[in-house]
């Protein structure tokens, strides 16, 4: 088997002495992250810039003499589960977490073919990033769940390419995902924030100055990507699409996604000629596109459940994500020239047009934010898709103390003071897989 580096650290013995077998194992680590700007960008062909931190999910495994899959997880809130690798593999239960194994299992099954099937194993998960909180612990699951089995059949494959299959593999659990998060965990560098491009993916690391630190604080409010969120996500995926399609009618470009649009700039300036101000209702939309109600059913809005399937704002949204791509560029020169004091400011007008244009934030995330800023932060904003979560807040490295100690003040101690969910975070490096003889 092949593999990076030994690991051996007393977390990683532990994990694997309780993974069934005897022969050899793997292990696999994947990093969480936090995205510092680029929100609802990266599936619009837009450019994101998060940083990896030191949470992360760890994943051990054994191979097993059968075409079984047998999974454990050291937190008793997730029940082992089994599945057979064999015929297809329909997803347990929505919200079930061992969907996210099966979802880099057939991802992997899709990418590999017949030549490389994968073999049965047992799989043992430890996870320590706080569940639902934006920081894409779904993610760090597949990818690590999906290098380990990787490991387990031998193969190795580029890390942009494993970024853009397991991006397409977390659709299985039925959100219409960009391939932020998976990028980050697989590619990103310690001291450095990345520069993450898509269609096709690229990545670049920006060096975060040391004078930067970061808080991330969860507003008690979970977004579970699996539950309610995933409508609200999968809204803003359509809406997107839709407003897409209309700009291309109207202005006669060739565009699938936002982000082919040469012109972003005079798209912008324009946008209240080019798209309605309020609401389009579902049945106005084949007019308005020039479809039948089967290719607008087909074409754009898929098999994939809505929060809110009737109606579709389209300007604001697209105000959002065009204003968020300028941002991205803007706070990577920012941190390029160790100006903090700008990339606050951008990351304050992030949460803004956040909250105002794509209505992704919530009151518990405003007032973290807002507190933040009363209290010593650079810039605020709600961090991963929103509708709950957490977020991140920029502030001088030596003011990270007294910052976790205003919002335990003004935030946590009224809410029963959970002490977990307000961290100090450093960018870290990205995902590993090991061979352990
Ligand atoms: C989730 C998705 C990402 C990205 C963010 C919003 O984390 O998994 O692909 O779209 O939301 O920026």
């Amino acid at each position: 088997m092949k593999g990076e580096r030994l690991v051996t650290d007393s977390r990683t013995r532990a994990l694997l002495a309780d993974t069934p077998g005897d022969g050899p194992a793997v292990v696999a680590r994947a990093p969480a992250r936090v995205n510092l700007i680029g929100e609802h960008t990266d599936y619009n062909g837009l450019p994101v810039l998060p940083i990896a931190i030191d949470r992360d999910v760890l994943v051990a495994a054994r191979r097993r003499p059968d075409d079984a899959v047998e999974l454990s997880n050291v937190d008793p809130a997730f029940e082992p589960r089994h599945y057979s690798l064999r015929g297809d593999i329909p997803p347990f239960p929505p919200g079930d977490w061992a969907n996210y194994h099966k979802a880099a299992t057939v991802g992997l099954r899709d990418a590999l073919g017949r030549e490389h099937a994968l073999p049965g194993g047992s799989f043992r998960v430890h996870g320590t990033i706080p569940i639902a909180a934006g920081l894409s612990s779904s993610s760090a699951l597949v990818v690590a769940c999906g290098l380990a089995h990787l490991a387990l059949a031998d193969v190795e494959l580029p890390r942009l390419e494993l970024a853009e299959l397991f991006a397409r593999a977390e659709r299985y659990v039925g959100t219409l995902g960009g391939g932020m998060d998976q990028a980050t965990t697989l590619l990103a560098r310690a001291g450095h924030a990345l520069r993450i491009d898509f269609f096709p993916l690229r990545a670049r690391p920006v060096p975060v100055p040391p004078a930067a630190g970061f808080v991330v604080a969860h507003s008690l409010e979970r977004a579970e990507k699996s539950g309610q969120v995933r409508g609200f996500y999968n809204q803003r995926v359509v809406e997107c699409r839709l407003a897409c399609a209309l700009l291309a009618r109207r202005t006669g470009v060739a565009a699938t996604r936002l982000g082919d649009f040469p012109d972003r700039v005079a798209l912008l300036a324009d946008l209240a000629r080019l798209l309605p101000e309020t609401e389009v209702a579902a049945s106005a939309l084949p007019d308005l596109l020039g479809l039948t109600p089967d290719e607008v059913r087909a074409r754009l809005l898929g098999e994939v459940t809505l929060a809110v399937p009737g109606r579709f704002a389209l300007q604001r949204r697209v105000r959002h994500v065009l204003g968020e791509a300028d941002r991205v560029a803007a706070a990577e020169q920012a941190l390029q020239r160790g100006d903090l004091a700008a990339l606050g400011d951008l990351m304050n007008a992030s949460h803004r047009s956040c909250a105002e244009d794509y209505e992704v934030s919530t009151p518990a995330l405003d007032h973290l934010a807002a507190l933040a800023r009363a209290h010593g932060a650079l810039g605020g904003r709600l961090t991963g898709a929103g509708f709950g979560g957490a977020i991140v807040a920029l502030v001088e490295r030596d003011r990270v103390g007294a910052l976790i100690a205003a919002l335990d003040r003004h935030f946590y101690a009224a809410r029963g003071g959970r002490s977990d969910l307000r961290l100090s975070v450093e960018p870290r490096g990205r995902a590993t897989v090991a061979q352990v003889e």
